[in-house]
């Protein structure tokens, strides 16, 4: 007789919440992670450090750049960088301390180590052996390097590293122009180093919407961030503690080097599967090398089910999640399925970046007739207020029937913003839907409504 019900591989956004709505559902569930700590890249050394870090070098640029214009005299802010690596620290222990206060208070086990999988019912862990009914690999994904850049995690580093600087680099280079690069080269700016992003593509970030690609590029140049587009990074070498980046120009075919005190790689992830025994099993993998699953989040082992950053699919917490409920709902016999056109995607960059649905590109590629609502944060008066009139809500709708088909929004609390936009999707709501919504005033949630209204007769306020 099997042990376990469900044995989760994995405790990151994926896995805990999978463990957590599969012991809801009264699924007798375990969780293997081999870390100190639950939570996986997101929580130990992703989303949540990130944020704190993010948070922290706000607040030091609204006291140099703001605080004098609001009437606040005080002292030139100085950084204690390792009093903010402690802040940063416990901001990460508490998040993972209450994970491990929801595991025991929904009696999930966390076997503590790493997996192997010895066949699609049984998962060794420390030489001991876990019979289960149900495996779930939810092992994520690890930075990705370059051919000739090894990463050391002191001078050429990852998001790893980054998040736990010993010094303030008086120079950094960024490989790629993509979430992390952006998010932690904002970080960096902020702490005063010079930032240099060097792209391969033409544009930052380059699967958003292109006027939020200009718009953002634009401001992060304004806040000292210099980029080199058209530019493919082919080595760094460490010598005499600084590092020499060697990049080619992709247009001109031109050769050129820089250096910095410390590189940061943000090339992108891969997905997490090796060492775990899928070999032992009939899993079967995509042309990206991530595991191979069906609309049931099943893999080609029996009774075998993958979520999150090891599948194909955005790389997102959120995703993830939303995997791991339908993952434990299917398990435990019921409907479960996750909307992909409705995953909202958030840059956490100053301001927001924020985004869901469809590009104007997408549509124009798939031949759809829209129109679009725009509304400029300059004309919010919350957002004037607090000096965050920067940036516009942009609502896609469908010509013919008014749907809402994305939304794109760069400006204050964007990643707060776009839920009401997700939710009016999930609910295949119209623009004029969203714009006959009341919205208190005065709030910044104002320009949304406002671009809902430009889709239509015309905005109030522009
Ligand atoms: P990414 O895939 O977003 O961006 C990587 C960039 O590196 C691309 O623009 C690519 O063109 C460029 N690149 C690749 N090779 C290069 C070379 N040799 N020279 C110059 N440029 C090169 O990857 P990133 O930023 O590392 O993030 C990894 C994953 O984590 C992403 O899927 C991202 O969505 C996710 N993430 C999400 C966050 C959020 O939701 N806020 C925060 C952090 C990460």
């Amino acid at each position: 007789m099997s042990d376990y019900d469900v044995i989760i591989i994995g405790s990151g956004p994926g896995g805990y919440v999978c463990a957590i709505k599969c012991a809801q559902l009264g699924l007798k569930t375990a969780c293997v992670e081999g870390s100190e700590t639950l939570g996986g890249t997101c929580l130990n050394v992703g989303c949540i450090p990130s944020k704190a870090l993010l948070h922290a070098t706000h607040q030091l640029y609204e006291a140099q750049h703001n605080f004098s214009l609001m009437g606040l005299i005080a002292e030139p802010p100085k950084v204690d960088l390792q009093k903010m690596m402690e802040y940063k620290g416990k901001v990460v222990e508490q998040n993972t301390k209450g994970l491990e206060f929801l595991f025991k208070k929904n009696k999930i086990d966390w076997i503590k180590g790493w997996a192997t999988i010895v066949s699609n019912t049984e998962v060794q862990v420390g030489g001991k052996t876990y019979p289960t009914k149900n495996i779930v690999l939810a092992s994520g994904s690890t930075p990705s390097s370059l051919p000739n850049v090894k990463i050391d995690e002191n001078i050429i580093v990852s998001s790893t590293g980054a998040l736990s600087p010993k010094k303030i680099p008086e120079k950094l280079i960024i490989i790629g122009a993509g979430v992390i690069g952006l998010e932690l080269g904002s970080v960096y700016a902020r702490l005063g180093s010079q930032v240099k992003v060097i792209e391969f593509s033409k544009t930052i970030v380059p699967s958003l919407d292109s006027d939020l690609q200009i718009h953002l590029k634009r401001i992060l140049t304004k806040q000292g961030i210099s980029f080199e587009l058209n530019s493919a990074v082919q080595s760094v070498k460490i010598s005499k503690n600084k590092a020499n980046v060697k990049y080619l120009k992709t247009q001109e075919k031109t050769q050129h080097s820089d250096e910095a005190d410390m590189v940061l790689v943000a090339t992108g992830r891969s997905a997490y599967t090796e060492g775990l025994g899928l070999t032992n099993l009939n899993i079967e993998f995509t042309k990206n090398k991530k595991i191979l699953t069906n609309e049931f989040w099943k893999t080609t082992s029996d009774g075998v089910y993958a979520i999150g950053d090891a599948i194909e699919g955005p790389m997102l917490a959120h995703k993830a999640e939303d995997e791991g409920i339908a993952v434990a709902e299917i398990i435990s016999g019921k409907l479960g399925h996750v909307n992909y056109l409705t995953i909202p995607s958030v840059i956490y960059t100053h301001p927001e970046v924020a985004t869901v649905g469809q590009t104007e590109d997408d549509l124009k590629a798939k031949g759809v007739t829209y129109k679009i609502g725009k509304f400029n944060f300059a004309g919010n008066g919350r957002a004037k207020a607090i000096f965050a009139s920067e940036g516009f809500v942009k609502i896609l709708a469908n010509a013919d029937t008014d749907r809402i088909l994305g939304a794109h929004i760069i400006g204050p609390m964007a990643g707060d913003l776009i839920h009401e936009i997700c939710v009016a999707m999930e609910f295949g709501a119209s623009a004029e839907d969203l714009a006959r919504t009341c919205h208190a005033h005065p709030t910044v949630s104002e320009a949304v409504r406002e671009a809902a209204l430009a889709c239509g007769s015309g905005a109030i306020h522009a």
